[in-house]
């Protein structure tokens, strides 16, 4: 493969402080105007989601995508798949034909900004499961479900296997939705969202197995177990929301009376079942702002955006659910540096980090997250 030399070189960003760093980002923005769209996902740190023109939570950031109109460029600073979604949405073929052929470009800050969730599940994995599962189920029968906190091959498997993509904002609706084509569900890669979902729509713990692709055979379950399946989860999870444990919930009910216990569903069943309230970041985000002043929180998701919630409302008395630090580390990546660095690259003629899906996997990626939009 062919490497373009860069205008600019990453190193001698990470010694400019803050203030250079925004001003150079902003300059940018001017000489690009509205070709440019800066997009942040709520666990950004502060000095980045500042300089976002829109911000949300994985749902609202992929209608953002989808519905963007004058935009060439979208600088995503989220994770590896929420720069994915964007440049399928952006680029789907109605779009391409109002824009006669010009794509969007997304770029990602920091191509080493992934998700460790996302990691877990493997299309190769996941097609090997599905082969397997066939030898005891009717796979015809089952609708595969896929968390948009994936790759996108994994959407793709879902759009050809008429499958829907949800976000913690939708699961419900998308497995409901599933349920009304099919008996059974495969839920991946969360456990967690899956179970907390399907619970709540009167599906028990024993007609959900959890498939291991680590297992030597049928993931780790007998037939049986498949046999009585409702939906069959995967074994993955997000490594800062399992951080949250049940004596933490206890801990903050004890010392204060009162408070309210507010959690991410990515947060283990023993968690989400104490819990008063929960809901996707962007429903945390409305919850705490519409309650009145006085309220006491307890909030179990990701450290910035907690701690944003605490600035933003001091009059509300805001705790984060844990005593250690629960922060993803791959969000935490994308930085002023990486962001401006990445920004005059391409105003520059040299654009970098470039998420660009191929256009098979995009064609059917589309089918799947197209159903998402639409089932709420
Ligand atoms: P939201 O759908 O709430 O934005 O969550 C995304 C995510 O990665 C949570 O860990
Ligand atoms: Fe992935 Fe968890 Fe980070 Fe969300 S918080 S991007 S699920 S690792």
């Amino acid at each position: 493969m062919q490497t373009v030399e860069l205008v600019h070189e990453l190193k001698p960003y990470k010694s400019l402080s803050n203030e250079e760093l925004r001003t150079r980002i902003n300059a940018v923005r001017e000489d690009l105007d509205e070709r440019l769209l800066i997009l942040g996902h709520h666990y950004q740190q502060d000095e980045v989601i500042e300089l976002a023109d829109l911000r949300g939570d994985s749902y609202l950031l992929s209608q953002m995508a989808a519905d963007s109109e004058g935009c060439r460029v979208i600088a995503f600073c989220g994770v590896h798949f929420m720069a994915e979604t964007a440049d399928i949405l952006a680029n789907r073929p109605e779009k391409l034909t109002e824009r006669n052929g010009e794509r969007v470009q997304v770029i990602l800050p920091d191509m080493a900004a992934g998700c460790s969730m996302a990691d877990m599940a493997a299309i190769d994995q996941i097609e090997n499961a599905w082969d397997e599962m066939g030898e005891v189920l009717e796979t015809s029968d089952i609708t595969p479900v896929t968390y948009i906190n994936s790759a996108a091959s994994l959407k793709a498997f879902v759009g050809r296997h008429g499958g829907i993509v949800c976000t913690s904002s939708n699961a419900k609706a998308a497995i409901k939705w599933a349920f009304a084509k099919t008996s059974r569900v495969m839920f991946f890669p969360d456990q967690h969202l899956g179970r907390n979902t399907a619970l709540g729509m009167e599906i028990t713990n024993d007609q959900m197995p959890v498939w291991d692709p680590h297992a030597d055979e049928l993931g780790g379950n007998t037939e049986a177990e498949l046999e009585n399946s409702k939906v069959i989860l995967w074994k993955g999870h997000c490594s800062v929301h399992q951080m949250f444990r049940p004596e933490h919930v206890a801990m903050f009910r004890k010392k204060h009376p009162g408070i309210q216990i507010l959690v991410h569903p990515e947060c283990p069943q023993d968690v989400f079942e104490l819990a008063d309230e929960y809901g996707s970041t962007g429903k945390i985000i409305r919850t705490v702002k519409e309650a009145p002043p006085g309220s006491k929180w307890a909030i179990g998701t990701e450290l910035h955006l907690v701690n944003r919630l605490k600035h933003e409302h001091p009059e509300q008395e805001i705790h984060f659910l844990s005593p250690v630090v629960c922060m993803c580390a791959t969000m935490y990546r994308i930085d002023l540096a990486h962001l401006a660095w990445s920004l005059e690259n391409y105003r520059d003629g040299t654009p970098t980090n470039i998420i660009e899906v191929d256009e098979d996997t995009a064609k059917w990626s589309l089918v799947a997250l197209e159903r998402m939009l639409e089932v709420r």
